[in-house]
């Protein structure tokens, strides 16, 4: 969603979101597509329940904070302007996007229509479920700027249309794919419409209201700085009812009787028993920090460094940046002739500089159409500096 006509978002106190970090004092890191550097407050969040769990028990423990790890629903709600009810807290995006598709139902002949930008955990489970039910995948095509066309969507739709897949962000660049503008597509024909927001949460202000997507996954540890390993889900409550999740245990349903379960009746019967409840809490500590900062004042900060990271690197002797689409987030690709990917993040890395490598395995359709194989990723954030920026571009030359 692209930065809305209101008041000017508020800026952000770089120096202090800087001191709630403890990594600063150690590292550049641009890398928080990959995960990002967890705050302070998020990391005495999950220690001070480890320490809790280490000390009167883990069960124990989460009887004691069980207002505050309810809490964790409200927060990721309000995140999404959502209901509590309809999220889920899962492991990670992956398995919250699976428990997801893996629930829909799907005829020989019927069609999934997605983007070349498509996540590879995502397009493998299409693979999966079209050699098990000859569900057929395409590619809705690009416009010229990268991102999909609405067009060649409204022109793809029929009834044999079963489900459109968008990944909103992708992992290997800046490229914003029009998440609202396909949701309108969806809510006229009446598909449904899953978005993998993994990449877009907490770099992106979200209404799923207003995107219209019946399925969101979300994870922790990217730009919403929270813990590994802890991630979401929302399911639109209308949309519930459509989807049976393809794993169902004691916390998803109850055994009543010996011939009988009952599935709870909110989006937590996409979870399952044993969840890590110290993670879960930081998850919840890092979704109240963001919106504390303000996910638009964080938009504007960090795509605003995006392009004057672009704009620095444009400028060095044989780099092409290689970002595609009209609106471009936090994420900045680039290649250098004449060098691996691998070495320059391996360069980096002894300069204490944190990038990583994006390759046709993550993205393959879009690496193809485009030609590329690896590219480095510097994905920077609102607590990154121009100063950063500078020395990033120095140690890339030097
Ligand atoms: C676009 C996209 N979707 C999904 C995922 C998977 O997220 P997770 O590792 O939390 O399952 C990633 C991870 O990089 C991603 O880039």
């Amino acid at each position: 969603m692209s930065r809305r006509a209101q008041a000017p978002a508020p800026t952000i106190d770089v120096a202090r979101a800087r001191e709630e970090i403890p990594g600063c004092a150690n590292v550049i890191h641009f890398n928080n597509a990959g995960a990002s550097l967890v705050p302070r407050p998020v990391l005495d969040t999950v220690l001070d329940h480890l320490r809790l769990e280490s000390s009167i028990g883990a069960y124990e423990a989460a009887e004691r904070e069980e207002p505050a790890l309810e809490r964790v629903y409200d927060s990721i709600a309000a995140l999404l302007g959502a209901r509590r009810d309809e999220i889920a807290v899962v492991e990670n995006s992956t398995r919250a996007w699976d428990m997801a598709f893996y629930g829909l139902r799907f005829e020989p002949g019927d069609r999934i229509l997605t983007s070349a930008a498509e996540y590879a955990s995502n397009y493998i489970s299409f693979l999966q479920v079209a050699r098990r039910t000859g569900v057929v995948i395409e590619a809705v095509p690009s416009e010229p700027s990268g991102q999909i066309s609405v067009e060649a969507l409204e022109k793809a739709i029929d009834p044999r249309v079963k489900l459109i897949s968008l990944t909103w962000v992708p992992t290997n660049g800046g490229l914003v794919n029009p998440a609202l503008e396909v949701g309108a597509v969806a809510r006229r024909a009446r598909i449904p419409y899953i978005l993998d927001a993994c990449q877009a949460v907490g770099q992106i202000p979200i209404d799923v209201t207003e995107i219209g997507c019946d399925v969101l996954a979300g994870t922790g540890r990217k730009f919403l700085r929270g813990p590994r390993a802890v991630g979401f889900l929302y399911v639109r409550r209308e949309f519930l009812e459509q989807i049976e999740p393809p794993f169902l245990d004691m916390h998803a349903a109850n055994w009543v009787a010996r011939d009988r379960y009952e599935m709870r009746p909110d989006a937590r019967r996409f979870e399952n028993y044993e969840s890590n409840a110290a993670t879960k809490l930081g998850l919840g500590r890092a979704v109240d920090y963001a919106l504390g900062w303000g996910i638009e004042a964080i938009q504007d900060r960090a795509w605003g460094l995006a392009v004057v990271l672009r704009e620095r690197l444009a400028r060095l002797p044989g780099v092409t940046v290689r970002d595609i689409g009209t609106e471009k987030c936090a994420i900045v690709t680039f290649t250098v002739e004449g060098r691996d990917p691998e070495s320059i993040k391996s360069a980096l890395a002894e300069r204490r500089i944190n990038v990583t490598v994006t390759g046709v395995l993550g993205a393959r359709i879009d690496m193809e159409d485009r030609g590329l194989t690896t590219m480095v990723r510097a994905s920077v954030h609102y607590y990154n500096t121009e100063d950063e920026i500078e020395r990033f571009c120095a140690a890339l030359v030097g």
